[in-house]
């Protein structure tokens, strides 16, 4: 049963314990999944304060001078764990910057994504604290597992922005079965307490949710991108490689049916080689990136939005904390009739 606890500060939800809550020290096993121009500080307090952990890209807040600024809102307004998401690959030139400034603030939670951990999480572990990778395969895991990652965010086919090729159905249990000892957030069209559910019955420890919280009240997109997650089913999401060279889930808006979802060859080419990958990858989100604000910030006919299949599940907008509350209402219902031997408790 879930129950709820209502004080001055507003409703709470009670815990649902699973390896993921009991490390990072939250209510909720529900990780308001870091994204790239759109999480903010009110986001990423508005998870923390409801149960579940609030997360945002580094690359966020620009200039990195500003960084320490937007961690020190997140303490003053809130006093639950959260999550910074870095790119730790060559492509982020403020990589270190972000490291010190994060480490100086005490930030109790790493997202590591698109490169080797292995600096951060020495440096993270040795401030106490917690690394979790994104991965969508076994090779990467592995690597993130052999240099200390604290848990693995199992990102399959289907999730919005970066997305594995992989279905949850295969990848979260297949990591489970591989790495029993961490614990594995479940990533990808989650976007109600039904894949919660079903997400756990596979072995997850967690789940990360995007695409859900960009239609929240809490989040600074333009209206017409949140109007646009309301209004897609799951078909009107495809694959681009345009934004950064890497597979992204956005809405077939018509400006990404004008420009197209593939490269041309000399991109692919320049991307087969490990030396210059960085460097277009870099290149890329630098020239996309005025577009890509634009589009989340105001309207615009260049509509680069994305979102993954799990936008046709998303039926509102409302504020994080409701959001949160029925999530875990229909995780309950659901629960409630599975079989035993599901329940992630302690
Ligand atoms: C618009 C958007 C931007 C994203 N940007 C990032 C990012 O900067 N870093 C990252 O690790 N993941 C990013 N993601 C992926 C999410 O962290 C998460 O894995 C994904 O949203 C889960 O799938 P879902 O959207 O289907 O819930 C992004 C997702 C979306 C929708």
């Amino acid at each position: 049963m879930v129950m709820f606890q209502t004080t001055e500060k507003g409703r709470y939800l009670l815990r649902i314990e699973t390896s993921f809550s009991r490390l990072l020290g939250c209510d909720l096993p529900i990780l308001v999944a870091p994204m790239f121009l759109v999480s903010n500080v009110d986001m990423v307090v508005a998870a923390g304060e409801a149960g579940a952990v609030g997360s945002f890209p580094a690359l966020n807040v620009r200039p990195v001078e500003k960084l320490q600024g937007w961690l020190q809102e997140i303490r003053r307004r809130s006093n639950k764990p959260y999550g910074v998401n870095l790119i730790v690959n060559r492509s982020n030139p403020y990589l270190q910057q972000q490291i010190e400034i994060c480490l100086a603030c005490q930030v109790p939670l790493f997202i590591a994504s698109l490169g080797n951990p292995s600096q951060l999480i020495e440096k993270a572990h040795a401030a106490g604290s917690k690394v979790f990778c994104d991965v969508i395969g076994l090779e990467h895991a592995r690597k993130a597992v052999s240099v200390g990652a604290d848990g693995l965010i199992a990102v399959s086919s289907g999730a919005g922005g970066h997305a594995g090729a992989i279905s949850p159905f295969a990848l979260v249990p297949y990591l489970k079965q591989q790495f029993p000892q961490v614990p594995i957030v479940a990533a990808g069209s989650i976007s109600d307490g039904r894949g919660m559910a079903a997400a756990f019955a596979l072995g997850a420890d967690g789940v990360s949710m995007g695409t859900r919280f960009i239609a929240s009240s809490e989040c600074p997109v333009v209206d017409e991108y949140k109007q646009a997650i309301v209004a897609s089913s799951p078909e009107d999401i495809v694959l681009t490689y345009k934004m950064d060279g890497v597979a992204a889930n956005v809405i077939n808006t018509p400006y990404v049916q004008k420009i197209g979802t593939e490269l041309g060859w000399l991109e692919k080419r320049l991307l087969r080689s490990s030396r210059l990958r960085h460097w277009l990858m870099g290149l890329r989100v630098l020239n996309s990136m005025p577009l890509l604000k634009n589009a989340v910030e105001k309207s615009t006919w260049k509509k680069l939005w994305g979102a993954g299949q799990g936008a046709g599940l998303v039926k509102d907008i409302k504020p994080t904390a409701e959001l949160l509350e029925r999530i875990v209402r229909e995780y309950e219902a659901v629960r409630a009739h599975l079989p035993a031997g599901v329940e992630h408790k302690a």
